[in-house]
């Protein structure tokens, strides 16, 4: 992959919000308002009970400390708050993410582990937090519904000077093959989920569009490339599956 200039990522960036801020600026809150109350089970079914394993793989890599602040970006059901508390329960998590009925649901599951995680609701393209606020920021399963460029660097905006941002995502493989395969896996995983949990018609519409949505997005290489730009000064990643989900680290100087 050849390294990304700025002037390619802003591009890049641009195309993309071309193609999918009608979708970004509205059916996407009714896809989310949908799935919320059967997310959590869909993506067990549709990772054939990988993701749970994919979970405890990032979290071992993401460093918390007692008192840490941490921002979860696009929070959805806390899956990732939840987590990190099990690991280290001293810290001070904040959640935000523009979904009521996603936030409803991981409020809901947090606080019958005896968790508190902060909520706010809003879009994280503008992040309504002071400069060098948190230790340590996760995005999980959500950079291809964003303008991802912008929101690395406002998470790098916000992020104290030595700390960290950790990413995972499903990615764009390298190979042609590999990534054709895995558009049909997605395609089937879609149907399916749509049909055990009767989705409605919003989702239903929106099903070509999580597929093409990452036919857009980076790979693994890329991404790094792109959090570099945005402002880190070091960035490392770890793929799987050949490069259909990575982990990243981004570190501030
Ligand atoms: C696929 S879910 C991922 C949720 C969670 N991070 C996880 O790992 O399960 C994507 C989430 O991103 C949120 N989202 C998408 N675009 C957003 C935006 N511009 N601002 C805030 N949240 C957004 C959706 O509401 C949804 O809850």
């Amino acid at each position: 992959m050849a390294t990304h200039s700025e002037a390619a990522f802003n591009k890049n960036e641009s195309d993309r919000r071309q193609s999918f801020s009608g979708i970004w600026n509205g059916e996407l809150d009714k896809v989310f308002a949908d799935v919320a109350k059967y997310y959590d089970r869909a993506n067990v079914i549709a990772s054939l009970g990988l993701l749970g394993v994919w979970l405890k793989r990032f979290v071992s890599t993401i460093d918390v400390k007692p008192g840490d602040k941490v921002l979860d970006v696009c929070a959805g059901t806390n899956v990732m708050g939840i987590a990190l508390l099990k690991k280290q329960p001293g810290m001070d998590v904040q959640a935000i993410d523009r979904s009521q009925d996603m936030q409803q649901v991981g409020a809901e599951r947090a606080s019958r582990l005896g968790f508190t995680i902060k909520s706010d609701i809003g879009d994280v393209h503008q992040l309504p937090y002071p400069d060098e606020h948190f230790d340590v920021v996760t995005l999980q399963y959500a950079s291809r519904h964003l303008g991802i460029m912008q929101v690395s660097k406002e998470i790098h905006r916000v992020l104290k000077p030595g700390g960290h941002f950790y990413h995972c995502d499903m990615l764009r493989p390298r190979n042609k093959l590999v990534e054709n395969a895995y558009y049909i896996y997605l395609k089937f995983c879609l149907n399916l989920t749509s049909w055990l949990f009767n989705s409605d018609q919003a989702s239903l519409d929106c099903r070509d569009y999580f597929i093409e949505a990452l036919k857009m997005f980076y790979s693994a290489e890329e991404l790094s490339d792109l959090m570099r730009t945005a402002g880190f000064a070091s960035v490392e990643h770890s793929s799987i599956f050949a490069g259909m989900v990575a982990f990243h680290k981004a570190g501030k100087k």
